[in-house]
């Protein structure tokens, strides 16, 4: 049934003209129609406009009236690790003590605490846990997911969480987009020869990966103490000649120049970048590459945020993601992670608009679809409890998604927040 969305105090379009990605003062332009209309018909979104100019309807069309609301393209959480088990508040309360996440992994905790859990789990288990995590992220208004790997560390377990992501995009309503990240950490079994598990995953993982076309992407941890900067193009470059598009986990902890990494190898994004160089912004800023930030890491690690502001002024295109995973950032809040965006790396509401949505969608290299309210992109949107696009990131903490539609449909209605209303008093 077609759908029609009228009288919006705010529609936030991002994008009027087509752009695939924004820089710059663009990003502070997210093309905003007061008093909006959008119609949507065969999951596509056909018009967008005032409300006052609405072209005649067709028969049978569904009307929300989004009074005093603001709606914006369906929100793209474009890095997240959501196919876990088990929890590490543990860890959590080892680094309020003073370690480091770098000391807690040395000593068996981290990523390889979580690999011990989901190796345990079976394919249902994992799919259960994963669920609530998507019903938790459509709730806060994420409408696509990047979803990688990267807690099985051998070809079966990676096999059986590729397979967790595919099971789970076809259940929808979520579209996932899987990234195979075998080169998460060296796991257990091979601490004593890591060269071993990089020539598994050259010769096994990795074209096994590619021929099940499981992966869209291919991502590593390049980090000191991880996979070094060598090793981090030879996997990289494996996984490109195989057909996969590259990711990066750059310059997360150090500076080790995974940004120029991701920039040479034309990765479609390089992520955290806490750590990243006056190069590496450089780099960035002269590639295709995607800079996506995570700053709900450095909120729960404690530690420094992305450069963002020279970012921008360096002509870089800033995705924001979530990065939700049970190590360094357990949330499905990505609003949140919005308002961190601003108040810890002082991003503007607008930009953090554009880095969740278009930017984000071109971390995934689906800007051409998604990411924007334009005619011709799918009719993901959400329609959110504010009158303007600030105050989503300003009234923090809170959950203001009220709608949230998927491919021109509605797929989510949040109970109301507002107090229950009083009746009258009688008499007297
Ligand atoms: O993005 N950096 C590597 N991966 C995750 C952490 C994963 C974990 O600690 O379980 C991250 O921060
Ligand atoms: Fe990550």
């Amino acid at each position: 049934m077609p759908l029609l969305i009228r009288d919006a105090a705010e529609l936030v379009c991002v994008a009027r003209r087509g752009e695939r990605r924004k820089t710059g003062t663009a990003c502070s332009e997210p093309e905003i129609i007061r008093e909006g209309a959008i119609l949507v018909e065969d999951s596509l979104i056909r018009w967008v406009g005032p409300s006052a100019d609405l072209p005649p309807l067709p028969p049978n069309t569904q009307v929300l009236h989004a009074q005093q609301q603001t709606v914006l393209p369906g929100l793209v959480d474009s890095h997240t690790h959501l196919i876990f088990a088990g929890t590490r508040e543990d860890e959590f309360e080892q680094r309020l003590a003073g370690k480091s996440y770098q000391e807690i992994a040395a000593c068996g905790g981290g990523i390889n605490a979580t690999v011990r859990r989901v190796r345990q789990a079976s394919k249902e288990e994992l799919k259960t846990l994963a669920r609530g995590r998507l019903h938790r992220l459509l709730a806060h208004g994420v409408t696509t997911v990047e979803v990688k790997s990267g807690y099985g560390l051998s070809l079966a377990e990676e096999i059986k969480c590729l397979e967790v992501i595919a099971d789970l995009n076809a259940e929808g309503p979520l579209t996932l987009v899987p990234t195979f990240l075998g080169a998460h950490a060296v796991p257990p079994e091979f601490a004593h020869d890591r060269a071993a598990y990089l020539r598994l995953l050259a010769d096994e993982m990795l074209p096994e990966v590619a021929r099940s076309q499981l992966a869209e992407f291919c991502d590593i941890f390049c980090e000191t103490g991880v996979f070094a900067l060598a090793e981090s193009r030879r996997v990289l470059e494996r996984a490109r000649a195989l057909g996969l598009r590259l990711k990066i986990h750059a310059d997360e902890l150090t500076p080790l120049g995974g940004a120029e990494l991701a920039a040479e190898l034309g990765a479609v994004s390089a992520d955290h970048l806490l750590c990243v160089t006056e190069r590496g912004i450089e780099a960035l800023a002269a590639s295709g590459t995607i800079a996506t930030l995570l700053p709900g890491t450095a909120f729960f690690l404690g530690v420094a945020y992305a450069p963002a502001r020279r970012l921008l002024a360096g002509g870089a295109a800033i995705a924001l993601a979530s990065d939700c995973n049970p190590g360094t950032c357990p949330t499905e809040n990505l609003p949140l992670v919005g308002t961190m965006a601003c108040t810890q790396m002082k991003m503007l509401p607008s930009e953090v608009v554009v880095a969740l949505t278009l930017n984000a969608a071109a971390a995934l290299g689906r800007a051409e679809q998604i990411g924007s309210l334009e005619p011709g992109k799918v009719g993901d949107l959400i329609v959110c409890d504010v009158p303007n696009h600030k105050q989503l990131f300003y009234h923090y903490g809170i959950n203001h998604v009220r709608h949230v539609i998927k491919r021109g449909r509605l797929v989510y209605t949040a109970p109301t927040m507002s107090p229950p209303q009083r009746s009258a008093p009688s008499g007297g």
